[in-house]
């Protein structure tokens, strides 16, 4: 039987906005907006997989803040799990190194202006809801 494969994706937090990643590859997946992040590898912490990632791909320093709550289902094996991050003290700013070809720092009214991939909508959904329970 195939084990689960977890995908860690970050909230990124910055002055009360929220930052979007635009995917340039796969084709399927090209033009759609994502929270970025990635695989776990085997034996990784989810939370240090999720630093590593925002490193590779956007060159930046952050650190995990919590969980948002809940696991929303990928193309088998994955699932997608989500959490809040935020830069750290003196980290770049990000930038669109791989995966990516834009980046947009969402403001709490702009947050449904880009097309989300289908799959993140749910769980970008439950982080504002957390977001504005806090
Ligand atoms: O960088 P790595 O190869 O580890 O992962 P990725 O290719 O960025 O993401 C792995 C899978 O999760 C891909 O199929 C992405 O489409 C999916 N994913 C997603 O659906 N939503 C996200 N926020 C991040 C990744």
């Amino acid at each position: 039987m195939t084990e689960r494969t977890v995908v860690v994706a970050a909230a990124l937090l910055d002055a009360g906005r929220l930052l979007a990643a635009r995917r340039s590859a796969p084709p399927e997946l090209a033009g759609r907006w994502e929270l970025p992040g990635g695989k776990v590898e085997p034996g990784e912490r989810p939370e240090a997989a999720l630093v590593r990632e925002l490193r590779e791909e956007l060159g930046v320093d952050t650190e995990a803040v919590e969980r948002v709550p809940g696991e929303w289902p990928l193309r088998a094996p994955y699932v997608l799990q989500v959490w809040t991050a935020r830069l750290r003290p003196g980290s770049a700013a990000p930038a669109p190194l791989q995966d990516h070809d834009e980046l947009r720092w969402l403001a709490p009214g702009e947050i449904w202006d880009v097309p989300w991939l289908d799959q993140d909508v749910p769980a970008v959904r439950e982080t504002l809801t957390r977001l504005g329970t806090r």
